[in-house]
């Protein structure tokens, strides 16, 4: 990701800042696309994962629909030229604005939630002379095995319709008339990298479909989410997600009607692995186990790891890039062969830090790193998703910028 040019550049920018490999994403958006379209599966792209103007547009014109949890995301949706006919606006709790400036905006479909919001979406619906498309969002009782944090397709998370709800769902639906039901919603969670739970979840929406063709309700539209994981321990070599297997495993256990269409809402594996925040280090400090890192980007940046104890590979740019070139210099002076391992650098266990008043504000543990000096640039790779989204202004901390390639 990081080539000698691209890390001098860095060295005369202002620290920290969030660096995106716009190669990476169209690289990216174009395995997603080939793979997508060989099943005519539709994408909305989870904005929640990163909103940055210039991804939404990368996004936005390979044609991909949005998938937005908040009334100004669908307003950055709209601004960044999504079709109003691919929008999809999900979450527990929409307020009332937020369903009347979607309904008038005129949205795909709102994903939703409970009984009382399709009272409430009918009501304000009819006061506007308008039918809402709705889709149920049906929480399916499947297990993701991912962190209990972004886990949402148990009975016990708050999203979703309980399917022994359904009978007194269906007869509020019946008296709405300012409602149109088009489709089934699912969403089993995040960060998801072993198959089996998305084949269990294609196991679910069978039996549930049946519950309504019994019923003699036709559901033209299936969402199934999100949730494809990346991987954070070899984003280079992995850099891309296996799209291919993940839909294959909805083309072989989805029982798919006709006429009816698929949708996917796919936020981390589209944009994680091109984004990265680098920082500087500020002081490197004794401690009585291991010393400190001290960057001058933290959970204030990246709250990942405080949050959810997640992983982020850490790389020594500086050392790296330095170890580059005295492995160069030594191949012109010596017998040494092109591909002999690179000079040993001396390497020391720290704790990498970052300046903010919290015992959580940090992001790794005695961890092996090369030798580490104050000035050193740092890359904390894979935060293209729900790294900058998620950053605070807590300590008065500025707005991390943004670079792109
Ligand atoms: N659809 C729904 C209804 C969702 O709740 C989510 C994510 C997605 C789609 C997109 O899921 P993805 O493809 O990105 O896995 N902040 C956490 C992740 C929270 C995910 C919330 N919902 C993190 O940093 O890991």
């Amino acid at each position: 990701m990081f080539s000698k040019s691209l890390i001098e550049k860095f060295q005369t920018i202002e620290t920290p800042f969030y660096y995106y490999d716009l190669d990476i994403l169209k690289r990216t958006i174009a395995a997603l696309k080939a793979e997508s379209e060989k099943h005519n599966f539709h994408i909305h792209y989870a904005l929640k994962a990163n909103t940055n103007q210039q991804i939404l547009k990368i996004i936005c014109d390979a044609g991909f629909g949005a998938d937005c949890v908040s009334g100004n995301e669908v307003k950055a949706a709209l601004k960044n030229n999504f079709n109003p006919s691919s929008i999809v606006f999900a979450g527990v709790g929409k307020t009332d604005k937020e369903i009347i400036e979607s309904l008038t905006a005129d949205i795909f479909c709102f994903n939703c939630e409970s009984m009382e919001e399709i009272k409430v979406i009918n009501e304000l619906a009819a006061s506007l002379h308008k039918k809402a498309r709705i889709a149920l969002r049906i929480n399916p009782n499947v297990n993701a095995n991912t962190h209990h944090y972004i886990t949402t397709g148990l009975e016990e998370n708050k999203f979703g319709i309980n399917f022994w709800e359904l009978e007194a769902v269906m007869e509020v639906i019946k008296n709405s008339p300012s409602i149109q039901l088009i489709g089934l919603h699912f969403h089993i969670g995040s960060q998801i990298c072993d198959l089996e739970p998305f084949r269990l979840l294609c196991t679910r929406i069978n039996e549930i479909q049946q519950w309504f063709s019994s019923r003699n309700i036709t559901i033209i539209h299936l969402n199934v989410g999100g949730g494809l994981g990346v991987d954070y321990h070899e984003p280079d070599k992995n850099a891309i997600p296996d799209f291919k297997s993940y839909f294959n495993v909805f083309h072989k256990f989805l029982e798919i009607k006709k006429q009816q269409q698929v949708h996917f809402e796919l936020g981390r594996s589209i944009v994680a692995q091109c984004g990265a925040l680098i920082s500087k280090v500020l002081f490197v400090k004794k401690g009585k186990k291991t010393d400190f890192i001290i960057l001058d980007a933290g959970m204030t940046e990246l709250i990942r790891p405080a949050l959810y104890q997640s992983y982020h590979k850490i790389e020594n740019l500086t050392a790296a890039f330095r170890s580059q070139q005295d492995y160069s210099k030594q191949m012109e002076h010596s017998e040494h062969q092109v591909g002999d391992p690179v000079l040993n650098i001396a390497e020391t266990k720290y704790d990498v830090v970052g300046p903010i008043c919290e015992s959580s504000d940090c992001f790794a543990k005695a961890l092996l790193l090369p030798t580490t000096v104050r000035g050193h640039l740092f890359a904390l790779r894979t935060t293209g998703a729900y790294g900058q989204v998620m950053s605070l202004e807590y300590n008065l901390r500025e707005k991390a910028k943004t670079v792109y390639s």
